[in-house]
């Protein structure tokens, strides 16, 4: 006689999860901006794609604002992780502000892909989602060049000028299998597509998408921790869904969970986003730990151990102020 299935509840934890390095990097830079120069120190965009962290840093004294010419003349401004066109450079120098680059090295990366593919005359095929600041930011690198393509459904549409010189490049937040799937249908448009030299699909989208994947089918209910508008935070619920999880929902807080979502639900698999500080998720184990769900797995996928510097501009100034 077979053994009756466990109906024991409790959660499955994904690892890795939250901040990746240039998540860390930006946040850091933001809060030692503001310990340097004192407040108010100006953003362009959201730093990150994150609702907590975005109000945590306004009460310290940061102001967020969309364009640059909301800065006052002569002021600090830090530019988001996303990355910003050339263009917004240029409108900085232009009024005189002090800029620091907080864009993550591995979105610089791909701008310097772009630029290096422009240079040689490819049409490049820009995979990512449209109006997304790290795409807007990428394509203005070289907007003569540059296709965005959306999905495998837009693939139809795509025409380059010359099909023996195209290479696809891609946003560093994006569902690897969809992604995946868009190149195979560019590839058969266009069999001399080139590859990028390296994934530009970045290792912590990578990393929790595959602990995700991992966890899915075990799960009843995927909690993935993050806001609306992060790219690789949405991308999580879809490949929960996907990968056999019978719901999943994303929620900034644990008090956006709705108890009706447990209903018969015996494993809850629970993740962050990149842009998600642990304390968030903690909460949301709290939040369970109350309602039974207090024996807590940890699904490894990947190790996690990169580190970036802070950007230049900031490391020099905070070496002179000793
Ligand atoms: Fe950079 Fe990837 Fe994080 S591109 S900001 S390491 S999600």
């Amino acid at each position: 006689v077979a053994a009756a299935p466990s109906r024991t509840k409790r959660v499955l934890l994904a690892a890795p999860r939250g901040y990746c390095a240039g998540v860390d990097r930006a946040v850091v830079t933001v809060q030692k901006a503001l310990d340097l120069y004192g407040p108010p120190v100006y953003v362009r965009k959201e730093i990150v794609h994150n609702k907590h962290v975005v109000t945590t840093l306004e009460k310290r004294g940061a102001i967020f604002v969309e364009e640059t010419d909301e800065v006052p003349e002569g002021a600090t401004v830090i530019f988001s992780a996303h990355g910003v066109a050339p263009v917004v450079h240029e409108e900085a120098a232009a009024l005189k502000l002090k800029t620091i680059d907080a864009t993550c090295p591995l979105v610089t990366k791909v701008h310097r892909e772009a630029v290096r593919f422009a240079s040689d005359d490819f049409d490049i095929l820009l995979i990512g989602h449209e109006g997304h600041e790290e795409v807007v930011g990428t394509a203005g690198e070289a907007p003569e060049h540059i296709t965005l393509v959306q999905s495998p459904d837009h693939v139809d549409e795509v025409t380059v000028r010359d099909p023996e010189k195209v290479v696809w490049l891609s946003q560093t937040t994006l569902s690897v299998d969809e992604t995946m799937e868009t190149v195979r249908r560019l590839r058969e448009k266009f069999p001399k597509l080139q590859d990028p030299p390296s994934d530009d699909i970045c290792y912590a989208t990578q990393n929790r998408q595959l602990a995700v994947k991992q966890m899915a089918p075990d799960t009843d209910l995927m909690i993935v921790v993050g806001s609306r508008n992060s790219s690789n935070s949405v991308r999580l619920v879809e490949v929960a869904l996907e990968h056999g999880s019978r719901a999943g929902h994303l929620v900034d807080y644990a008090d956006e969970i709705d108890e009706s979502w447990l209903d018969g639900v015996t494993t809850v698999g629970v993740t962050s986003g990149a842009s998600v500080p642990e304390v968030l998720v903690r909460d949301v184990l709290d939040y369970l730990a109350a309602r039974g769900y207090e024996d807590v797995t940890a699904v490894q996928a990947a190790q996690e151990s990169l580190l970036f510097a802070l950007p230049n501009e900031l490391r020099r100034d905070l070496k002179l102020a000793g």
